[in-house]
């Protein structure tokens, strides 16, 4: 399976910033990318197509969104298509990411809609799920998981093709905290969300990756993704400078 080394921005970074450190991580790792790897760079809508610039048909380097609106056009101001993200240069875009779960007030029920919605319309599509830390220590990981992963993919086509869902798994007492999951409890989620993976999608559920997220850094991002099940990561504070992001992505 080919590892993808994922880079969102959230709310960081102008049009000229995203050029250059695009621009910057393509110089520093796209020639020495080793093979089974490729990059995906996640910045701010408005960012989208300077970071595609950036990046400059460098090889295994693509450009996501954050979100988007389960709808082709329409009255909903403030939002953005997925046919409006192909269209920027986008290929993937993430659902569900906790900061919109728990900041924004998304449902489980709409990240799903979201989910089925940008794969129809062909977008690559990165579902993120996690528990808080209340609901770990009340013994819910796998309540938690079971409910955001059915819900997220309810309208999700069985045979979609493993290459375009992702999982990302983002504990979120773990996000931006510097608290890393540690291995076993990456390894025990990881199964679980692949354990869930199969019942939706049978044995494809094997093609299909599963990422890791939550304070991942140059110094351990070798070691999580040696893990069982972890087949890239997605990234936060330490993507945000080329230099960080590089050591990551070439780890
Ligand atoms: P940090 O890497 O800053 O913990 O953020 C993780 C994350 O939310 C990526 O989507």
């Amino acid at each position: 399976m080919i590892k993808l080394f994922a880079a969102n921005w959230k709310m960081h970074k102008t049009r000229a910033e995203a050029r250059q450190t695009a621009a910057e991580l393509a110089k520093l790792a796209a020639a020495t990318l080793p093979q089974g790897r490729e990059v995906l760079i996640i910045p701010p809508f408005t960012a989208i197509d300077a970071a595609v610039d950036g990046i400059a048909g460098a090889k295994n380097f693509h450009v996501g969104a954050q979100d988007f609106y389960p709808a082709t056009h329409g009255a909903f101001t403030g939002e953005v298509s997925p046919a409006m993200l192909l269209d920027a240069g986008a290929a993937y875009a993430l659902t569900g990411h906790s900061e919109r779960r728990h900041v924004l007030g998304e449902s489980d029920a709409f990240v799903g809609q979201k989910t089925a919605f940008g794969l129809a319309a062909g977008l690559k599509v990165i579902l993120c799920v996690g528990e808080k830390i209340e609901e770990r220590q009340a013994g819910q990981l796998q309540a938690v998981l079971t409910r955001q992963i059915r819900a997220g993919l309810a309208d999700v086509p069985a045979d979609t093709a493993p290459d375009a869902i992702s999982l990302a798994y983002e504990p979120v007492w773990a996000i931006g905290t510097g608290l890393v999951a540690g291995p076993a409890e990456i390894v025990e989620a990881h199964a679980l969300v692949r354990g869930l993976l199969a019942e939706k999608f049978g044995a494809a559920a094997g093609e299909i990756r599963i990422l890791y997220g939550g304070s991942v850094k140059p110094d351990n991002a070798a070691e999580i993704i040696a893990l069982d099940n972890v087949d890239g990561v997605l990234v936060g504070g330490a993507s945000l400078k080329a230099d960080d992001f590089s050591r990551i992505v070439l780890a």
